[in-house]
């Protein structure tokens, strides 16, 4: 049976991927400090034998207690931009103590491979589109956004390094914007705030003129593209965009997901926020090379079925 440990288990897309893996028959364990995720993301999970949840913090936990994992991966991270001015210091800490205590754990338990979550915010606002994974970014470091664009590529240089120093097994995964059910419905991201928003006949809130664009993934396609990277062999070192590159622009998708939930909405424009990159599309020709991975589910039936989920909470 397989090992597996997810640093941020309880989150949004960690909370997708614990199931996954126990549906496979691993043994999940998970360690999260629920500072952005939730137990009940996890709740259904407690009475299977092969889960097992640890409340730490992932830059203060002692882990000699744990076993040698098969894979470790590490998406512990606040990721919402509301955070970023709420609890700078602390994603900075969690993507520079937290993960080097994590990979010092994984060095120490000789385990076997380890994920990385990062971000294309690494890419900041880029010059390029779509963005492939050899585009260095046009990134701001003394700003708003900083704390979470500079945190996660301070990240990736440690990993860089630990590969390079003690020969470790690390892949790392930029994510882009990913979205679907166990999503929190406060953090602000797009897709939440205005699928909430129309639920609620709430004016949809467009920062800026609404032109700039994202590219979004239903989370089953994420999770999927997390476990092929973890799983797949002689992949040590690589860094590997996974997204959706369908991109549309903010706009367009509050008039789509008004259409779909058919709410009488208003679209309502406010100040742009600063450093919010206009382009966001990722060049996924790695992913499906290396990985054999590309998203299945298109924005339409992704949104409908988020729809539904926020509908039932
Ligand atoms: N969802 C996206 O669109 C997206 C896009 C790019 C990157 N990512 C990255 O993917 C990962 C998961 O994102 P998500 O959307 O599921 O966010 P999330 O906030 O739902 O999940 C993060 C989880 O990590 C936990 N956590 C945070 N700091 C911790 C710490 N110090 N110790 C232990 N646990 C901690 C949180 O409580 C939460 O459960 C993050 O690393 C994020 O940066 C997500």
């Amino acid at each position: 049976m397989n090992k597996i440990l997810i640093a941020g288990g309880a989150g949004f897309i960690g909370s997708h991927l614990s199931r996954y893996f126990l549906g496979l028959m691993s043994e999940v364990w998970v360690i999260d400090n629920l500072v952005t995720g939730s137990r009940t993301n996890v709740a259904d999970l407690d009475n299977n034998p092969n889960f097992h949840f640890v409340e730490a913090d992932i830059a203060d936990y002692d882990y000699s207690a744990l076993p040698q994992f098969d894979i470790v991966y590490d998406l512990a991270s606040p990721a919402s931009p509301i955070l970023f001015e709420k609890i700078p210091l602390e994603i900075l800490k969690t993507n520079s103590f937290g993960l080097m205590k994590l990979l010092d754990f994984v060095k120490k338990s000789h385990s076997k491979t380890m994920v990385f979550a990062s971000t294309s915010e690494v890419y900041g606002d880029p010059q390029v589109s779509p963005q492939p994974e050899n585009y260095f970014g046009n990134v701001n470091s003394y700003g708003p956004r900083a704390c979470y664009d500079e945190g996660k590529r301070f990240a990736e240089a440690t990993i860089y390094s630990y590969i390079s120093k003690y020969d470790l097994d690390i892949r790392i995964a930029r994510i882009f914007n990913t979205y679907g059910p166990n999503m929190n419905k406060a953090d602000g991201r797009v897709i939440s705030n205005f699928i909430n928003q129309a639920l609620e006949n709430k004016p949809l809130t467009v920062y800026g003129d609404g032109t700039q664009t994202r590219s979004c993934c239903y989370v089953s396609d994420m999770v999927h593209g997390f476990y092929l990277l973890g799983t797949k062999e002689n992949l040590k070192g690589n860094v590997i965009n996974l997204g959706n590159p369908d991109e549309r622009t903010i706009v367009d998708i509050a008039k789509l997901i008004k259409k779909l939930v058919k709410s009488d909405s208003k679209i309502s424009f406010l100040p742009i926020g600063e450093d919010d990159p206009k382009r966001r599309c990722p060049d996924i020709t790695k992913a499906r090379q290396l990985l054999d991975w590309s998203p299945k589910i298109n924005l339409e039936s992704g949104l409908e079925k988020t729809i539904s989920y926020f509908k039932s909470l």
